[in-house]
Parts: structure tokens; C-alpha cells; sequence
């Protein structure tokens, strides 16, 4: 091979060498495009996955068809004449001198309600649910014989205002002995059912809406036999982080306390 012919051959080798480098350098310090997502309104980034932080932070609690509305004292179910189109009456012991629409839930509440209930009895537990759905008129009728039995301001504490019950979702239900020990008394909680109802209820879906300590943030004094559906997921959160669902709501950056 002439002098030449070799100098082209290693000229070529070296440029081919030195492109094959710079591909593999460039290739290697690639620079991601940078995530500028606002993290400040997740809870427990360390527990959730991002995609479940999103979700929740992105809970419907405005509208009283969702599962997730909020309804306190401050949050009114809209329309005010709201009543959910799914009312069912679950396949549980309900109180004969209740209406039909107070032995009613909404559809999406029912099967677990009613495994709760199965679990509940065979732990030798004979409840009933009291108080399932509630409309804006049959509200009004109760709180107003409360008004009328203790007054405004007391009544107030553990009777919401026509409008502003949880009840009227189709979400909500009371739940007692058959027998009426401690019904809708505070002595619950320190019954077997009302221990194993504040145990167990979010593994099926359901929150203790207003529990002790709480009065200054919910709005009304400690009800124990009082339960709401929102799923087991959320349910389970709420639980194991020992809130209200306000706190718990707060806390994801949705309201404000
Ligand atoms: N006892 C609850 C607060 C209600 O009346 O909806
Ligand atoms: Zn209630």
C-alpha cells in the first residue's frame, strides 16, 4: 500500500472513531426536560404515587352527585331540592317507623353497606340503620322540632339546617342496636358496636363523620353512630390518618380551614 493510500485509511478510521465518541457523548448527557409541576398541594408524596396524589387532589366535592361532595355547615347541597336519582333500600335491618326515603341510600352505597352489616351481625352485632336519606323538607321538619325541644343554638349543634345536611346526599346513614341501647347518645361509642364500627367501617368504605374533639371543625358535637360512604380508599385514608374529612381535604390543598 502506498504512503497515500494509508494516510486516507487512517483518516478515515480517526474521523469514524471520533463521530462514534461525540454520538455516545451526546447520547449520554441527554438532558431531561425539567418536571416544573407545583408538588405544594400533595399529601404524603413520600406514601402516594404521584398518579394517586393527582386523583386526589382532584376530588369532586362540589357536586352533590359525587361521592366525595362536601356538605358542613358552610357547604349547602345544590340544588337545595337535591335529591340523588339512585335511592335504593340496602338489604339491611332499617327502623320500621322510618320512611321509605329515610330506610333509603344512594345505589352506589348499598353492597357495602351491606356487607358491613353481614360483618357487623356476625360479630354478634343486631344494628340497624336509621336515617339514610333525608330531603330538604324532612330536614326542615326535624330541625325544626329540635329548635322547638332545646332551641336554637343547642339544636344547631347536632342537627343541621335544612339544605345542609349530610343525609340529603343518599351518603350518609345513623346506625343503632335494635334494641335502642345508647341510640343516638354519646354511651355508643363505649358499646361493642360502636368500638367495632369505629374499628372497622372504613374497610368497607365509610368515614365516622364526626368524631370526638372535632366539634370546632366539623360543626357539631361527637356523634358516633353517624357514618358516611366515600369509598375505601379515601375512607381508609382518613382513618389511618386519624382526620375529619375537612382536615383530610385541607390537607390535599381543596379547602381551607
Ligand atoms: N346530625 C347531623 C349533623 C345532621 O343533622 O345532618
Ligand atoms: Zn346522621
Amino acid at each position: 500500500m502506498s504512503k497515500k493510500k494509508i494516510l486516507v485509511f487512517a483518516s478515515v478510521a480517526f474521523i469514524a472513531i471520533l463521530a462514534s465518541l461525540l454520538i455516545f457523548l451526546f447520547r449520554s448527557n441527554k438532558v431531561e426536560a425539567p418536571n416544573f409541576r407545583d408538588n405544594s398541594s400533595m399529601l404524603n408524596e413520600d406514601i402516594l404515587s404521584d398518579t394517586e396524589a393527582e386523583q386526589k387532589s382532584y376530588l369532586d366535592i362540589k357536586s352533590a352527585t359525587s361521592q366525595y361532595v362536601l356538605v358542613n355547615k358552610s357547604n349547602q347541597v345544590k340544588p337545595q331540592d337535591y335529591r340523588p336519582a339512585d335511592l335504593v333500600v340496602a338489604d339491611v335491618d332499617v327502623s320500621s317507623s322510618d320512611t321509605k326515603d329515610e330506610q333509603s341510600v344512594r345505589e352506589i352505597v348499598k353492597s357495602s353497606l351491606e356487607k358491613m352489616m353481614r360483618d357487623a351481625k356476625a360479630e354478634g352485632l343486631n344494628l340497624v340503620m336509621n336515617s339514610g336519606f333525608r330531603s330538604y323538607s324532612s330536614q326542615s321538619f326535624y330541625f325544626n322540632n329540635y329548635v322547638k325541644q332545646s332551641g336554637l343554638e343547642a339544636a344547631k349543634k347536632f342537627s343541621a339546617q335544612p339544605g345542609y345536611s349530610e343525609h340529603q346526599t343518599g351518603l350518609s346513614f345513623d346506625l343503632s342496636y335494635k334494641n335502642r341501647e345508647c341510640y343516638l347518645e354519646i354511651c355508643f361509642a363505649e358499646t361493642k358496636a360502636g368500638k367495632w364500627l369505629a374499628d372497622n367501617a372504613h374497610k368497607y368504605g365509610f368515614i365516622l363523620r364526626y368524631p370526638e374533639g372535632k366539634e370546632s371543625i366539623t360543626g357539631y358535637q361527637y356523634e358516633p353512630w353517624h357514618f358516611r360512604f366515600l369509598g375505601e380508599d379515601i375512607a381508609k385514608d382518613v382513618y389511618e390518618k386519624k382526620l375529619t374529612y375537612e382536615e383530610y381535604l385541607s390537607e390535599l390543598g381543596l379547602i381551607s380551614l
